[in-house]
């Protein structure tokens, strides 16, 4: 079968990422380029920012990974573009640019949901191998998820309030830790012990995860302490606050395996960079017999190469779109 390569732009959050993919699996050039430290000065995202430096950037993005490729769009077999969830300013930069590229190249149009991206950023030098479990860890959102086969999405549970990513960015502002605060508050927790006794997130049998009371309860001790004069040791309560919020993953992770005897479990998105997290996993897995696959650090954060890898199979089955395509703010998977 003759190779396929597509072109793919990631422009959902904070990253302006333009990457090409051979066969789904293969990277053959990305670039990320991150306005990270812009936003750091305000602690956190915002949106007017971000979409104007996408369209700054966007042409040299894609120049940059043309020429590390030493390619052309001309080449390629198709566009693709994530088209949701995110902020709407910044994905609709990135669906015109994938549009007037499809447009004057004559290449077909294939649009990504961000999420499904991050689970596909499993199949990049990896073949995903079904049934699978999914868990889907990232600043919007906290699910577990059944992959029965490419694109056949079954969804298990989610976060009934706040997703995890954003639970690590909320307890890092209030420890003082730039954003984004996942990295920060994991560095710090290293140089603690996890001493203080935090509120366990659910303690149900569902499979579904709310982050939100321990998140006010790690804000409210802080601003009482504070007030009371007292000393925060933000170590130790960053590695409280991290061990509570991953062990309760790793509990339905070992929860929904053993249930559903799933051999295969993937962990997706951007907390999936998170060390501690990593290990937890590994341990459930190899207590339940399953084999554990996890992307290389650079794919588990925003960018389009897990884009590319997501639009493969939609390629192979022709699913294209047309220029109608538009922003969207719905975040679900299935
Ligand atoms: O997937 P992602 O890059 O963007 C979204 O689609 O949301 O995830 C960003 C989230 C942020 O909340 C960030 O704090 C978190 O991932 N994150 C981490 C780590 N690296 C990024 N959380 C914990 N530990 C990390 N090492
Ligand atoms: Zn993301």
């Amino acid at each position: 079968m003759k190779d396929v390569y597509i072109l793919a732009i990631e422009t959902s959050c904070d990253e302006t990422s333009i990457a090409i993919v051979k066969n789904g699996h293969e990277v053959v050039a990305i670039t990320i380029l991150t306005q990270m430290k812009t936003h750091a000065e305000f602690g956190g995202v915002v949106p007017e920012i971000a979409s104007r430096m996408h369209t700054e950037n966007i042409t040299m993005v894609l120049e940059e990974t043309l020429n590390k490729a030493k390619m052309q769009v001309s080449d390629v077999d198709a566009i693709a573009v994530t088209y949701k969830p995110g902020l709407l300013g910044s994905l609709l930069v990135g669906i015109e640019f994938a549009k007037v590229l499809s447009y004057v190249y004559h290449k077909p149009l294939i649009k990504v949901n961000h999420l499904i991206g991050h689970i596909y950023a499993n199949a990049i030098n990896n073949k995903l191998e079904f049934p699978l479990l999914a868990l889907v860890v990232s600043g919007g959102h906290t699910e577990l998820v059944i992959m029965k086969d490419d694109y056949d999405f079954e969804l298990l549970g989610s976060t009934l309030d706040d997703a995890i990513g954003e639970a690590y960015d909320k307890v890092a502002r209030i420890l003082d830790i730039p954003y984004p605060g996942g990295p920060g508050i994991e560095k710090l927790a290293l140089e603690g012990t996890p001493s203080y006794e935090l509120p366990k997130p659910v303690l149900d049998n569902t499979y579904n995860f709310s982050y939100s009371g321990l998140k006010s309860f790690i804000i409210n001790l802080v601003h009482n302490e504070t007030q009371r004069g007292n000393e925060i040791r933000r170590a130790d309560l960053a590695a409280s606050f991290q061990a509570t919020a991953i062990d309760e993953l790793a509990r339905k992770v070992d929860l929904a395996l053993r249930n559903t005897g799933i051999k295969n479990v993937i962990v997706a998105g951007g907390v999936s960079a998170n060390k501690y997290l990593r290990k937890e996993i590994e341990n459930v897995a190899n207590k339940n017999n399953a084999k554990l696959t996890i992307p290389e650090f650079i794919y588990c954060t925003d960018n389009a190469a897990m884009i590319g890898a997501a639009a493969y199979p939609l390629y192979l089955k022709r699913d294209f779109t047309d220029y109608s395509l538009n922003a969207e703010s719905s975040a679900n998977i299935c």
